[in-house]
């Protein structure tokens, strides 16, 4: 048995829309932040049967055509050349497919634990050594979630899109240590999220705002590089606000629209930008593709945020997370 627990991840600059010719080619060079509490926990071992037998979150998966992570198993397949079935039990910390980035650590989890299971390396330095260092798993992981590429560094991470699909590269640019953020993320609501990202991913091209935004952001992303080296959290969280709110707009000026933001949300942005305009907290939010805001913060204040959003929106479920370090991997 070999469980793999690979965190989620937060885009500051969002990988939204893919480019032709290439699978899973990014339309931009995306930027994120590796978490720590919101993790998917996965366990792979081989299977003296005739099929994968899939669990997540204690359901059993039985052969739905959808299913990413099925889909996922079958193209490591034909990647790699293994061929003995697996077992898989798969947790995630936190409810999935409501903007929380599940795709991003349940695909990065079963990508590590599912080669490491076939392989039988019992670490990451194990794998590495047999031909699978971070950078061929991450690339591994995107063919099933983009994202999932970023969740396999620590740190702040920049999934460079480059020249063709093969020269896509990963890698952390800023280190944890360099400016520790708190991300404290707000469930305002568990509901599933009505347009897949997946789909949503192809009408981005038809938004008169995406090549405009394709235009701006290399500034966007230098801006926040600079920011983060230079621990100005301020600079950073203006940018963060206006990348999440650009996405925003570009989903919902596409055609098909995917709108996933609620009133909830809408109200939730005004009052944060009132509570820090007043001076009460310094904290800026993002979104994914989904409704439930996440707030960055300095980690000493994070305590202030979480108690000023439990007091103004009622008993919501909150994650309290932070900058993380990445994957690991045990028997
Ligand atoms: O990796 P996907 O296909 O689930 O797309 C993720 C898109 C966003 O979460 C909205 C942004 C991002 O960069 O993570």
């Amino acid at each position: 048995m070999r469980t793999a627990v690979v965190p989620s991840n937060i885009a500051l600059i969002k990988y939204w829309g893919k480019r032709e010719g290439g699978r899973q080619w990014a339309a931009n060079d995306s930027l994120s932040m590796t978490l720590t509490e919101a993790a998917t926990k996965t366990s792979a071992r081989l299977l003296d049967g005739p099929h994968d037998e899939l669990w997540i979150d204690g359901q059993r998966v039985v052969g739905d055509a959808q299913s990413k992570a099925l889909l996922h198993l079958v193209l490591l397949r034909q990647e790699l050349g293994f061929a003995t079935p697996l077992v898989i039990d798969s947790h995630n910390s936190f409810p999935s497919d409501c903007g929380v980035a599940s795709s991003a650590s349940g695909l990065g989890a079963l990508t590590l634990a599912a080669i490491a299971a076939w392989t039988g390396a019992r670490s990451l330095p194990d794998l590495q050594a047999r031909g699978f260092d971070l950078s061929r798993l991450a690339h591994l992981a995107r063919l099933g979630s983009g994202s999932a590429c970023r969740s396999f560094f620590g740190g702040y991470v920049l999934w460079h899109s480059g020249g063709s699909e093969a020269f896509q590269r990963v890698d952390t640019v800023i280190a944890r240590d360099e400016m520790p953020l708190a991300d404290t993320i707000v469930l305002l609501s568990r509901d599933k999220k009505g347009v897949p990202s997946t789909v949503a991913h192809k009408s981005a091209w038809s938004s008169p705002l995406f090549r405009p935004r394709l235009a701006g952001l290399p500034d966007r992303l230098k801006t926040m590089t600079e920011a983060l080296h230079a621990q100005d959290f301020t600079r950073l969280g203006e940018a963060i606000e206006t990348e999440a709110l650009e996405m925003h707009a570009v989903m919902m000026t596409s055609t098909p629209a995917a709108t996933y933001l609620l009133p909830r949300t809408s109200d939730f942005i005004v009052w944060l930008r009132e509570a820090r305009r007043q001076g009460d907290f310094e904290a800026y939010f993002t979104l994914d593709a989904g409704p439930n805001p996440h707030v960055f913060s300095r980690v000493k204040d994070q305590a202030l945020v979480a108690d000023r959003i439990r007091t103004r929106f009622g008993a919501e479920d909150l994650i309290l997370d932070c900058t993380g370090t990445g994957p690991t991997l045990c028997l």
